[in-house]
């Protein structure tokens, strides 16, 4: 039966996600089982060859310039899984100068846009074309699941692609009626070379949510995936060479934030920087672009999102929906509903039920049939979460379940569930970035408003109610970026994403995403 929440045929993933249909942008019918799925994949191992591992610099393959490099780590393993050239300023000036030049030149943004705009689908085709060996890859580089890169990141990555390169050709200004024998008119411009410095938690689906727009734009680009997961940004350099975009247009250079990242947010000749990760991050780029030359900045920082429950919800769909909104991709995401308010005539039986759901979620190896939640990314992450844990029962919030770490080897963390947990709690007001599911108590609206707005973050929101009354007083008095009802990560490439307060500055996705790309330009001509 269609889901009325989300259009899409709800039960099929039951096992895996309450709700994944709604992140496939595909018909019902295209999407298998979990069961199916994994009945047709040819192996159940990563079965991948890793041959993109130097910087990509004016569509040539580069050794960096001091030689160096560094290793990217298996964290289902903790082994390195092979050495990556390491980029620092040097790499990044060169890949700077590559970029202005295919942006003066004009190879680029000159190129009419319906050109740019074919040569950008043809990149997703050949995604798609590769699309398992991608989700493969992934899943090896960051320990999500291999069913679940399959399922969510490659379809919305593909989707994002094409979703811009159908802007291509329509990035149009207005005429303006001034007064006088005047005629005005305003062009949307390329802002020009765009440094682009990109977080773990989603390798692909942030390099399409950067590139998308900026590609569309007419911008040349210099990129720095994350040191933790390097692997499928290269892969896809290697498709955007097959696909024919000219030298210098997109660039690539995996390194460190301080080093490469840095270089990149101080540079002279960076006209824009976007960045997706820690607020922390967040301060530093802004006051890099302010000490240098006054680049235009645009943050997707960190989030500590409410996710509201009422007792008059769909209780079985609210209960899995927001299992899921905390623990997909092992809690690392930033609109992740990681404060879970339950109203208290209902708080007992969610807090008993999302205890029972987070026992059965299997933890393991990204690669195995069961498995719902894969390893942390990296050893810091790991540790950062434990810590969190840690402090929650400090603070004597009462732990439910989980709590410690499965095995002895990679960094899987058991699903934790915290309840009683107050607001001043530092894990009810930092980014825990794990699966850590923090349940607070509240009697009413307008007391859920207010402590939902609490916090130094305002990134998303959800709510679970079956009045439309309260769902609309909540979705217009959060402050926050988006407001999911009766659902929850909800993506779509043209609905804009992005955070008010400090979870970051401008939006991506949309229209409003491919407004950051551009200037706008007024030309006025006398009649
Ligand atoms: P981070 O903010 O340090 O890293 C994100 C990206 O920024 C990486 O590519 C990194 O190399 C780069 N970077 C780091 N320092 C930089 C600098 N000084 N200049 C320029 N670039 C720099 O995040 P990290 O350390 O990986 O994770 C720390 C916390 O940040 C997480 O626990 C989580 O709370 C939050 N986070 C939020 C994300 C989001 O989606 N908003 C994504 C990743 C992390
Ligand atoms: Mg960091």
């Amino acid at each position: 039966m269609p889901d009325p929440a989300c259009g899409y045929t709800m039960g099929k993933f039951s096992t895996v996600m309450a709700r994944p249909p709604a992140y496939i942008p595909q018909p019902p019918d295209a999407n298998p089982t979990k069961e199916a799925f994994m009945a047709t994949a040819a192996t159940l191992k990563p079965g991948v060859e890793v041959r993109a591992k130097k910087l990509l610099i004016n569509n040539e393959w580069v050794d960096s310039v001091s030689g160096k490099t560094f290793p990217t780590i298996n964290p289902t393993t903790g082994e390195e899984i092979c050495q990556v050239a390491e980029a620092d300023a040097a790499d990044v000036d060169k890949a700077v100068r590559a970029a202005r030049a295919a942006f003066e030149t004009g190879a680029w943004r000159k190129m009419s846009g319906s050109q740019r705009g074919r040569m950008m689908y043809k990149l997703a085709d050949l995604l798609e074309k590769h699309a398992d060996e991608l989700a493969r890859l992934e899943a090896l580089d960051n320990g999500k699941p291999y069913f679940i890169a399959s399922v969510a990141d490659l379809p919305l990555t593909i989707a994002c692609y094409r979703y811009y390169a159908g802007w291509a050709d329509k990035t149009q200004g207005k005429t303006i009626p001034v007064n006088g024998p005047y005629f005005s008119y305003t062009k949307h411009e390329p802002v020009g070379v765009c440094g682009q410095i990109i977080p773990w938690n989603f390798p692909l689906l942030m390099q399409s949510w950067k590139l998308g727009p900026a590609l569309a734009a007419g911008c040349t680009v210099v990129l720095k995936p994350a040191e933790q997961t390097p692997l499928t940004a290269l892969r896809v350099g290697e498709l955007i060479l097959e696909a024919g975009f000219p030298p210098g247009v997109v660039n690539i250079l995996p390194g460190y934030g301080p080093t490469a990242g840095g270089a990149i947010t101080r540079h002279m000749d960076v006209d824009k920087v976007a960045f997706t990760g820690s607020t922390e991050v967040g301060h530093l780029i802004m006051k890099a672009a302010a000490e240098s030359n006054l680049k235009r900045v645009t943050l997707e920082l960190g989030g500590k999102s409410p996710n509201i429950i009422f007792a008059d919800a769909d209780m079985d769909k609210a209960i899995e929906g927001s299992h899921q909104a905390l623990f997909f991709n092992q809690g690392q995401a930033c609109c992740a509903g990681s404060r879970l308010f339950v109203e208290e005539k209902c708080y007992d039986e969610v807090v008993e039920k999302s205890v029972a759901r987070a026992k059965k979620r299997t933890v393991g190896d990204p690669f195995e049939k069961s498995t719902e939640q894969g390893p942390q990314v990296d050893n810091d992450q790991f540790k950062k979460i434990m810590g969190y844990i840690e402090s929650g029962k400090q603070e004597k919030a009462k732990l439910m379940t989980g709590g410690n770490r499965v095995g002895d080897k990679g960094y899987f963390i058991e699903p934790t569930v915290f309840s009683d947990v107050q607001d001043n709690m530092k894990i009810a007001q930092e980014e825990i970035f794990g699966p850590v599911m923090t349940i607070l108590k509240f009697k009413d609206l307008n007391e859920v408003i207010e402590r939902g707005n609490k916090s130094i973050y305002g990134l998303a929101a959800g709510v679970w109610t079956k009045d439309i009354t309260k769902a609309h007083a909540i979705a217009n008095s959060l402050r926050a970026g988006t407001v999911w009802v009766n659902c929850f990560d909800v993506f779509d490439a043209g609905a804009p994403f992005g955070g008010f307060k400090q979870s970051g500055i401008g939006r991506e996705l949309g229209e409003y995403g491919l407004a950051n790309y551009t200037e706008v330009k007024t030309v006025t001509i006398q009649l």
